[in-house]
């Protein structure tokens, strides 16, 4: 069934069912008056087991990148033993090109409270931190104004959830980055919440058993825990009644998602669509198509980590399928960026690689120096100076940095891999045009030292 009205931002006008002019901030009266925290009383008139089943069989997959099954990571905490366990909500967003948590923290943030608190209850977590990134000053002090009006109404708090419905009492407090992408990552974040440089660490251990000052702890992203609330307002069948079964033989992709649209599009903003709408239907209904009519070249898949997707792919369904339909990492965090047909790929791919140098947090040898050495590469490249054997380093290089082939700690390096290869790939012939053939470009001195 695909999503015919507004789910996640029904508070929030959004095309094609509101304008955005005439958006605001929904205090905690207008969210109780327009039947907000009643998810939350139907979740506590529930066992913590029944509300974490729920969300287990309602497939709802992570939307902070990687797609993991939230039902299932929770089901990994070991049960309660009388001390602390964490709830760590991931609002870092600092992927380029992403913008849809700080749709939910600007205009509802009582939304995402409202999912902690449920999250809180199904899996017995007593302490929420919700690390906002640290260039979102606006966002940190409306979320900072609503936790304090959800104390207020009593949500949090020590006489218990929702005013003492539930006696299991839980705090929130926000924690604001310092404005690294790294700190996204969730241990990245755990370290960075506990006051040090946020170095990601090696696991397992996972964060579900070992994860805050060493407790059990739970790390989602915005967009997931304000996604609990319509599960456990309206039900599973209904959930999973929206979006797309897989095509694949994978997991599906249920429920409605915020894509944020920028680039090269008539309207970029941020959109509430089925999983499962294609890149075009996207661009062309709810983006009002290309900007100045040009032609459609390519997208980032959502964010810069996932890879890009080829001027052949617009007809690509957005949905967690897309990894491996569309040769790019993944889903992501379905918020594409639009390049038209007079973009430089080359310049994109340089732009992309400046971004992951910069942002490699130095632990890996593979990602601190094979993001230099590719943002050297590429630099080379777009100048006119490289040979085409420099394109087979640059692939090569990217190919070997990453989880997957196994050599870094975390994840950022094979947003490098994947950006760089798909660039690669794709625009071929670009990056061809800008090197020179191997042999040619060698001087006389290059020549002999080689023939040694
Ligand atoms: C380099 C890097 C940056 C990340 N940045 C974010 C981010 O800004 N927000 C986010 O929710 N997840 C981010 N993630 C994914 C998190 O590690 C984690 O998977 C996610 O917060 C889990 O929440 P979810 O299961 O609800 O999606 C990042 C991962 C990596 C490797
Ligand atoms: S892969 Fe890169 S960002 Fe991640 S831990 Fe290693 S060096 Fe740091």
């Amino acid at each position: 069934m695909p999503v015919t009205e507004p789910i996640l931002t029904k508070r929030i006008p959004t095309f094609p069912w509101g304008d955005p002019k005439n958006r605001k901030t929904i205090s905690v009266d207008e969210y109780i008056a327009t039947g907000g925290y009643q998810s939350l009383e139907k979740a506590l008139s529930m066992t913590p087991a029944e509300v974490m089943a729920m969300v287990k069989d309602a497939n709802l997959r992570g939307r902070g990148g990687a797609g993991f099954p939230c039902g299932l990571k929770w089901t990994f905490l070991p049960p309660p033993d009388g001390g602390r366990r964490y709830l760590c909500v991931n609002c870092d967003e600092a992927e380029p090109g992403t913008f849809k948590d700080r749709l939910l923290c600007d205009y509802d943030p009582h939304l995402i409270l409202e999912g902690i608190a449920i999250a809180c209850h199904a899996c017995q977590l007593d302490t929420a931190y919700f690390f906002i990134r640290g260039e979102y000053h606006h966002q940190a002090k409306v979320v900072e104004r609503a936790i304090q009006e959800a104390y207020a109404k009593g949500i949090f708090g020590k006489q218990g959830l929702l005013r003492g419905k539930s006696p299991f009492a839980v705090d929130c407090y926000l924690h604001r980055g310092a404005g690294a992408y790294i700190c996204g990552e969730e241990t990245g974040l755990l370290e960075a919440i506990e006051g040090r440089r946020g170095w990601p660490r090696l696991k397992p251990p996972f964060p579900a058993v070992k994860g805050l000052f060493g407790r059990p702890t739970i790390v989602n992203n915005v967009e997931t825990l304000a996604a609990v609330c319509p599960i456990i307002e309206h039900g599973v069948a209904w959930w999973k009644s929206l979006g797309c079964e897989s095509t694949v033989g994978g997991a599906p992709s249920y429920g409605p998602k915020l894509m944020g649209v920028s680039g090269h599009v008539t309207r970029p903003g941020v959109y509430e669509a089925d999983l499962g709408i294609t890149l075009r239907t996207l661009v062309e209904t709810h983006c009002l198509g290309m900007r100045h009519g040009k032609r459609f070249k390519g997208a980032i898949a959502g964010g810069v980590s996932m890879g890009v997707l080829g001027a052949d792919q617009y007809d690509c369904r957005m949905d967690f399928d897309i990894g491996r339909l569309g040769d790019v990492m993944g889903l992501g965090t379905a918020c594409p960026t639009v390049f038209d047909e007079d973009t430089d790929m080359v310049a994109v791919a340089r732009n992309i690689a400046r971004f992951f140098k910069n942002e490699s947090c130095g632990q890996c040898t593979p990602c601190r120096e094979g993001s230099g050495w590719i943002l050297k590469l590429i630099t080379r490249i777009e100048r006119g100076d490289a040979t085409t054997k420099d394109l087979d380093l640059l692939l090569e290089i990217a190919g070997s940095m990453g989880l997957t082939p196994g050599t870094t700690i975390c994840g950022l390096a094979d947003g490098n891999n994947w950006a760089i290869r798909t660039l690669v790939n794709k625009y071929r012939s670009e990056f061809e045009a800008r090197v020179k053939p191997y042999a040619v470009s060698m001087s006389g001195l290059q020549l002999a030292v080689a023939r040694v």
